[in-house]
């Protein structure tokens, strides 16, 4: 967790991008990394960790929320995603969508931002509700 107060889309790409660098992804080979920024200012990140049985596999976004919730934390800004097979993703990695119903589960689909970056300055803004619409959520039940 860093204290990053006021932290730019460029900044939360870069932490995304370091994240990405510790990916435990052997049977894949597909790293990720994110960078989930908080309303307290602080950025939790994650990458995915997979496992020889496969299904206990966690993406990055999962981890950066559990690691943030866990941790008392219940306000979401912004969230920057980087993945790729490669050393240094050539394409945006768009979340999957398990991790899109965590994300609505915790954010406001309005306001909150998702980054797909590519590098720390080359990257697409989307908002959680163009990720996901017509949601189901806590209103639904
Ligand atoms: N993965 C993520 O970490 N985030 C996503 O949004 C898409 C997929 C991981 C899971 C698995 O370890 C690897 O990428 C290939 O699916």
């Amino acid at each position: 967790m860093k204290d990053l107060n006021g932290t730019s889309p460029e900044a939360l790409c870069a932490l995304a991008l370091e994240a990405r660098r510790r990916s435990y992804s052997p049977y894949s080979g597909f790293k990720v990394g994110a960078a989930l920024l908080c309303g307290s200012g602080k950025v939790y990140t994650g990458c995915n960790i997979e496992n020889a049985a496969y299904s206990p596999t966690v993406c990055a976004e999962r981890v950066a929320f559990f690691k943030a919730v866990s941790e008392g934390e219940s306000d979401f800004t912004a969230i920057a995603i980087a993945g790729g097979a490669g050393n240094s993703p050539d394409s945006e990695c768009p979340p999957c969508g398990v991790c899109r119903q965590v994300m609505a589960e915790f954010c406001d689909p309005d306001t909150f931002k998702v980054y797909l970056a590519k590098s720390s300055t080359e990257y697409t803004p989307l908002t959680l509700k163009e990720l996901l619409p017509f949601g189901f959520g806590k209103v639904n039940l």
